[in-house]
Order: structure tokens, then C-alpha cells, then sequence
């Protein structure tokens, strides 16, 4: 008896450290057969490109679902269905929200301080902002880790750091209201490994904006060695910059890379759509 042909994935590198594009069809993804494949090349290449996929936000939530669990945004954890969210700096479509997103303008890992980050975020675009602006920005962890010399991989193996949301305040507004500050720093404040040991055996670096103190270390050489860090992690070799198409679909590997908005004007009306994959692993 005959049997059905087999999908085959079709990708090819963005750059040597970072990001595959990915050339199969909107059936093929959705099929679910190449699933696995994809989990691995995203754990691998950290990033995920599908040009102009256009997916329906029904499809872009139905695609999620074959890579693992889909995590409702905390916004949307009332809402009995899972939708996609919308992502905009612009007040007016996201009000109370875009606030948070402020941060997302400088390197970070998302939910750092949560006991399992988020595995992964699908990102696509529904309206660019104007070319030259609003590109997002990937910085592969693993590769950066890896290209530590032996002494600097054994240090900073030893490292604990502070994380929390409200540390992204002081990047947009040094000087913040304190009732805002407050609220941020309610959202609480961790200490979690600098080097994460995955259970793959790999290991990737958790910095970003985040990241405000290493435990036993003061202000002055916390600062130094933490700007240190993600200035060697977001060197050209291990960082590439997306430049947003009306249906693009991009996924990053939440436990393994870094990502930024750059800078666009939040009422260009930039418009993206994500989803999310529950945590799978504490950082350990
Ligand atoms: C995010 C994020 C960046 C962007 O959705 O977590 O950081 O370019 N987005 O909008
Ligand atoms: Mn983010």
C-alpha cells in the first residue's frame, strides 16, 4: 500500500551562529509533522525566520500548539480561549500594557524572574513600522557562552545574579514615578544562575535588561561586568537583525537567546501578534 510522502523540512542559515529561514509551506507547518524538527533547529539556531507566512492569528495559534503548550499571557489568562496578543508601544492600542513593553527596546530575555521562563515567543508582523525602524534584534546565549575563554567560563560558572522587571524601568526612565516603581518591583526580584546548565548538557548565558546585581558583588563591578557580558553577547557573530515583512513569522528560543525592538515611534502604528510556549526547564 502506498503511503503518504513524507514532508521534508526546508531551511537554510541566516548567519553562521544565528537564525534559520524556514521555506516550508503554511500546510506543512500546520500539518504538525515537522514539529520535532523545528524544536531542535530552534534549539540549535536559536532563531526561526518564516517569511510571509501570513497565518491567520487562528493559524498562528494553532502552529504554537504543535510546537508544545501554549501559555496565555497573563493579560489574557481570564479569557477562556487562546488567542494571539498584540504587541505595540502605542498606548492608545494597548493601554496599561505598552508600559511594560517600554523595556523590550533594550536587550532581554523574557520572564527571567519566572520559576519556568517561557520556552519560546512567536512573533509575527501584521503592520511594519517605516523601513530603517522597528527591526527586532536576536543574540544567540549559547554561542556567546561557548566563545568565553576557559577562565572566563569557569568564573563566571560561580555567578549568581538579581533580576527583575522594574531594573528595565531605569533604561527609559532613570528618574520613574515611584508609584510605577514600586509597582514594577511588587512584581518581585530573584537571584537565579548567570550560566544556565541546561538539561541538554549546553549551557547559555542569562543576561539583558533584567539583570541589575551579581550576589556578592557591589554596584560599581556588577554594572561593569554585567555591560561586559552583553557587549560580548550581542557582537555581529552572534546577533542578526530582523527586518520586519507583513507576515513574518519569527520564533526565538527563549532560553537561549536575547532579543530587542529597535527603535520605532509608537504611533507609526507598528502592529505584531505573538504567542507563547510554556516553560519547560528552571534556570539551573
Ligand atoms: C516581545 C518583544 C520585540 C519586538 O514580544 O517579547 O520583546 O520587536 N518584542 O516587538
Ligand atoms: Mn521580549
Amino acid at each position: 500500500m502506498a503511503t503518504a510522502a513524507q514532508i521534508r523540512l526546508s531551511a537554510e542559515n541566516v548567519k553562521p551562529k544565528i537564525g534559520s529561514r524556514i521555506l516550508n509551506t503554511k500546510e506543512e507547518l500546520l500539518s504538525g509533522e515537522l514539529a520535532a524538527e523545528l524544536r531542535d533547529l530552534l534549539e540549535q539556531r536559536g532563531v526561526l525566520v518564516f517569511p510571509t507566512i501570513n497565518f491567520t492569528d487562528e493559524e498562528h495559534v494553532a502552529f504554537t500548539k504543535t510546537l508544545g503548550t501554549f501559555a496565555p499571557e497573563m493579560t489574557d489568562k481570564d479569557k477562556d480561549e487562546h488567542v494571539v496578543h498584540a504587541i505595540t508601544l502605542d498606548e492608545k492600542v494597548n493601554p496599561g500594557s505598552a508600559i511594560y513593553l517600554k523595556g523590550s527596546l533594550f536587550w532581554h530575555i523574557d520572564g527571567t524572574m519566572n520559576d519556568l521562563p517561557i520556552r519560546a515567543s512567536l512573533l509575527a508582523c501584521k503592520v511594519p513600522s517605516p523601513k530603517g525602524t522597528g527591526n527586532t534584534g536576536f543574540s544567540n546565549t549559547y554561542a556567546a557562552y561557548d566563545a568565553l575563554t576557559e577562565e572566563q567560563k569557569a568564573e563566571f560558572d560561580q555567578y549568581k545574579v538579581r533580576h527583575g522587571a522594574w531594573a528595565t524601568l531605569m533604561y527609559w526612565s532613570p528618574e520613574p514615578d515611584q508609584t510605577l516603581l514600586e509597582r514594577m518591583q511588587a512584581i518581585g526580584d530573584v537571584e537565579i544562575p548567570l550560566v544556565w546548565n541546561h538539561e541538554s548538557g549546553r549551557k547559555s548565558l542569562v543576561i539583558g535588561n533584567t539583570a541589575h546585581t551579581i550576589s556578592g558583588k557591589n554596584h560599581f563591578d556588577s554594572t561593569r561586568i554585567l555591560n561586559w557580558l552583553r557587549t560580548h553577547a550581542t557582537k555581529e557573530e552572534f546577533t542578526f537583525s530582523h527586518e520586519w515583512t507583513v507576515g513574518d513569522l519569527v520564533i526565538w528560543d527563549n532560553t537561549g537567546t536575547m532579543h530587542r525592538a529597535e527603535a520605532y515611534d509608537p504611533a507609526c502604528g507598528r502592529m505584531m501578534v505573538r504567542t507563547k510556549l510554556e516553560g519547560e526547564e528552571p534556570i539551573q
